[in-house]
C-alpha cells in the first residue's frame, strides 16, 4: 500500500492539464467517489494495526496533495477565462452609442438670421476681426475724441498704428461699399471685441449682425418694413417692433430698435423689466458722410443699415440669462440644443 501511495504521489505531482477536460478527468480519476484515492481509503480497512497510524498519515497526506492539485489546475483555467472575455470582443452585444455633437446655440441663431435676410435677397459677406481706425471709426464718421477710440473701450493690438479688434461688425460696411457699387444687399455676421468686465451681462467679445442695403430710393419705410419682417420670421406673426430715435456717428437719422417681449407675450417680466419691449438692435439710414467715404454719390443712392447681437436674439429664443455660458462650453449647457437646427 505503501508504494502504491508513492506511485500515485508521483503520477499527480507529474500531471499537467491542458484542457478543463483533462482536470475534469484528472478529478474523476482520483478525487471521485470512485476515485483512486478514495479507493485506497476503503483498503486501509486492511492495514495492520501497528501500520495503521503511519499509514493514515499518508492517505491523509495523498488526499491533501491531489486536492491541492486539483484547486490549482482550475484556478489556472479560471484566469484564463477572464483573460479571453478582455480579448475576444463579445459580438452579440449592442454597439457603443456614438456621441453626437451639437451646434452651438450662436451658430444656430446666426444661421437662422441668415436664413430669413436670404429669403429677401440679402447675401453674406464677411471682413476682418483686427481693423485699421479707418474702417472701424473715421470712415464710419466717429469724431476724433469719440468715447469708443479709447483705450477702456477698445482692445489695441497696435497702438501707434491704430490697429485695433473690432469692435462692431460696421466696419464691414465700409470694406464692402469701398469694393462695391450698389445695389448693395448684404448682411455681415461675425465676432467682435470689447474691453469690458465678464459678467452675466457684458462678455469681452460677442457675435453681431450687420445689414446694409443701398441703391437708389431707398427710404426709413424700407428700413421698418425689412426689420418688421425679421422679426415676425424670428419670433413669430404676432411679434411688433419699436423705433426709438437714438444716435450713431453713421447713420442719421438713427433709431434703436425693441421687439414686444418674446417671453411674456409683452405682459412684463424680468426679461422686459415690466415694459413689455426688449431692444435688440440699432438701425438708421447711411450718413451720407459715410457713403461719401466710401466713394459712393450721396446724391445718387441712399441706404439703410442695422446693427443686432447675436446673443441677444439667443438669450430671447432660449431663455439663457448668463453671456458666460455661451463660451464656457459646458457640455450640460450645449447638449440642451440636441433638437435645435
Ligand atoms: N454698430 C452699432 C453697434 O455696435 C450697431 C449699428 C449698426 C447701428 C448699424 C446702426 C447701424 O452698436
Amino acid at each position: 500500500m505503501k508504494e502504491k501511495v508513492e506511485e500515485i504521489l508521483r503520477e499527480i505531482e507529474a500531471f499537467t492539464a491542458t484542457t478543463r477536460e483533462q482536470v475534469e478527468e484528472y478529478r474523476v480519476k482520483w478525487l471521485s467517489r470512485k476515485g483512486k484515492i478514495s479507493l485506497l481509503f476503503d483498503e486501509f480497512k486492511t492495514v495492520a494495526p501497528d501500520l495503521k497510524k503511519e499509514m493514515g498519515q499518508k492517505l491523509n497526506e495523498l488526499k491533501n496533495k491531489a486536492q491541492a492539485k486539483l484547486d490549482e489546475l482550475k484556478q489556472k483555467f479560471e484566469q484564463a477565462d477572464v483573460a479571453d472575455e478582455a480579448h475576444e470582443p463579445d459580438l452579440s452585444l449592442p454597439a457603443e452609442p456614438i456621441a453626437l455633437g451639437t451646434r452651438h446655440p450662436i451658430s444656430i441663431v446666426r444661421r437662422q438670421i441668415t436664413e430669413i435676410f436670404g429669403r429677401i435677397g440679402f447675401t453674406v459677406a464677411d471682413g476682418p476681426e483686427i481693423e485699421d481706425d479707418w474702417h472701424n471709426f473715421t470712415a464710419l464718421n466717429f469724431p476724433e475724441n469719440h468715447p469708443a477710440r479709447d483705450m477702456q473701450d477698445t482692445f489695441f493690438i497696435d497702438e501707434q498704428n491704430k490697429i485695433a479688434l473690432r469692435t462692431h461688425t460696421s466696419s464691414v460696411q465700409v470694406r464692402v461699399m469701398e469694393s462695391t457699387q450698389p445695389p448693395i444687399r448684404m448682411i455681415f455676421p461675425g465676432r467682435v471685441y470689447r474691453n469690458e468686465a465678464i459678467s452675466a451681462r457684458a462678455h469681452c467679445f460677442f457675435h453681431q449682425v450687420e445689414g446694409l442695403y443701398v441703391d437708389e430710393q431707398v427710404s426709413f419705410a424700407d428700413l421698418k418694413q425689412t426689420l418688421l419682417y425679421f422679426a415676425k420670421e424670428m419670433f413669430g406673426e404676432k411679434s411688433q417692433i419699436r423705433l426709438r430715435p437714438s444716435y450713431f456717428p453713421f447713420t442719421e437719422p438713427s433709431a434703436e430698435m425693441d421687439i414686444s417681449c418674446s417671453i411674456c407675450e409683452g405682459k412684463g417680466c424680468a426679461v422686459c423689466k415690466h415694459s413689455g419691449w426688449v431692444e435688440i438692435m440699432g438701425c438708421g439710414m447711411v450718413d451720407p458722410a459715410v457713403l461719401e467715404n466710401c466713394k459712393i454719390d450721396p446724391r445718387k443712392y441712399t441706404g439703410f443699415a442695422f446693427g443686432m447681437g447675436i446673443e441677444r436674439i439667443a438669450q430671447l429664443k432660449y431663455r439663457v440669462n448668463d453671456l458666460r455660458l455661451y463660451s464656457e462650453n459646458d457640455i450640460r449647457f450645449l447638449n440642451q440644443f440636441k433638437s435645435a437646427l
